[in-house]
């Protein structure tokens, strides 16, 4: 949820006649949330998207917790991830799970998709780590760039061209519930306030329409309830001349969230960036460190005990940790305290300012990680306070 937007023709009147330019009408959808209660747009289609031409075996697509896994602080190293002979759906590697969110990463070989994808279970959050290109889009063209927070609302149906050139690496999050920006930073009319982190202008939706009018073979990949199914349509899904309302995709930059300090270490709540059912994402970004006289830039230990707290290292230098990598996962459990890693808080004392970004996930109901993730985890983490 953003702000309402509009792009392409529609009429003056909701539900009203539409023609085409052979006189036919165009075919209204009206795409909603929470039944008929959330945020919607309607879209206004050259064909009749109902109009199905066959439907192929579905592929199984989830994963599984690795529940055996247990209560252990928890480092994933996930840098040297083979990505050869992948695409953006078979290339994701999902590391973390509960019933409200799912996170991993991706980084597929292939960089342009010759199919489209809907999510149908829930609202996506692709994080840009590396890489560049289009999200072709029912609601039009989004450039997206390295640093931006792509929040994609289910049942959108979109394919993305990456740039064929350098590394491209995704953080994916999948959420039951909306990804919707920070509600104690909005009004009572839903606009973003003085004191949020980013305000409406930092938010791109589509910039304009990418309308495929040619009839052909069209592959719509439909994630819903673990599997893949796979509806073919003899025109492209992306036949929208307009459409208005509060839901499309839109990106937000990492670069574009202004940090909140202060004299002493400021808790987690002030780099929140997101909210949705049972999790919150929050954005560390370069800042300058706390400036009591007698601060202590390193955060305290602590016993988050109803969250766990996964931190995706983006950039930088963390200065409360030690061995992690530029694509780092740290999984700290509730159940157990955790804090900096020891010679970082003296090391701390004195220090101006920090360069590190990083994308921290902290769910309220316990998360658990995939047998997919198990070959990432570092053994020696739980140990590693020790010296
Ligand atoms: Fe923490």
């Amino acid at each position: 949820m953003a702000y309402y937007f509009r792009l392409g023709q529609i009429p003056p009147k909701r539900h009203t006649q539409f023609r085409q330019p052979d006189g036919s009408l165009y075919k209204e959808e009206l795409v909603s949330s929470k039944g008929f209660s959330g945020i919607y747009s309607n879209l206004y289609h050259i064909y009749n998207p109902n109009e199905v031409k066959s439907i192929g075996t579905p592929k199984p697509f989830s994963w599984e917790p690795a529940k055996a896994h247990g209560l252990n602080q928890t480092h994933l190293k996930t840098s040297g991830v083979d990505t050869t002979g992948e695409d953006y759906l078979s290339a994701r590697r999902m590391l973390m799970m509960n019933n409200d969110v799912m996170m991993g990463i991706c980084s597929p070989r292939q960089r342009k998709m010759d199919y489209y994808f809907k999510n149908a279970d829930g609202d996506e959050l692709i994080y840009i780590h590396d890489g560049e290109g289009v999200l072709y889009s029912q609601f039009g063209k989004l450039e997206v760039k390295k640093g931006d927070y792509v929040v994609i609302p289910r049942t959108t149906i979109y394919r993305f061209e990456f740039a064929e050139e350098g590394p491209l690496r995704l953080l994916v999050i999948e959420s039951h519930g909306p990804i919707e920006t920070v509600k104690r930073y909005r009004n009572e009319v839903g606009q973003l306030l003085e004191h949020s982190p980013y305000c409406e202008r930092d938010i791109r939706p589509p910039h304009e329409l990418h309308i495929e009018r040619e009839k052909g073979d069209y592959l719509v990949q439909i994630k819903k309830q673990g599997f893949l199914h796979q509806y073919s349509y003899g025109h492209s899904p992306l036949d929208i001349v307009g459409w208005d309302g509060y839901l499309y995709p839109y990106a937000l930059s990492i670069h574009d969230f202004e940090p909140i300090t202060g004299r002493i270490h400021q808790p987690p709540p002030v780099h929140q960036t997101f909210q949705a059912w049972g999790f919150v994402i929050c954005s560390f970004v370069p800042r300058l460190f706390d400036y009591h006289p007698l601060a202590i830039p390193a955060p305290y230990n602590h016993s988050n005990i109803d969250s766990d707290e996964v931190l995706y290292y983006a950039e930088g230098e963390f200065m409360s940790r030690k061995g992690i990598d530029r694509g780092s996962f740290t999984i700290h459990m509730g159940g157990l305290p955790h804090g900096p890693h020891p010679g970082t808080v003296e090391k701390s004392i004195g220090a101006k300012e920090t360069h590190e970004y990083a994308v921290m996930l902290d769910t309220h109901r316990p998360l658990f990680i995939t047998t997919d993730a198990l070959e990432f985890v570092d053994k020696n983490y739980p140990m590693s306070w020790t010296e």
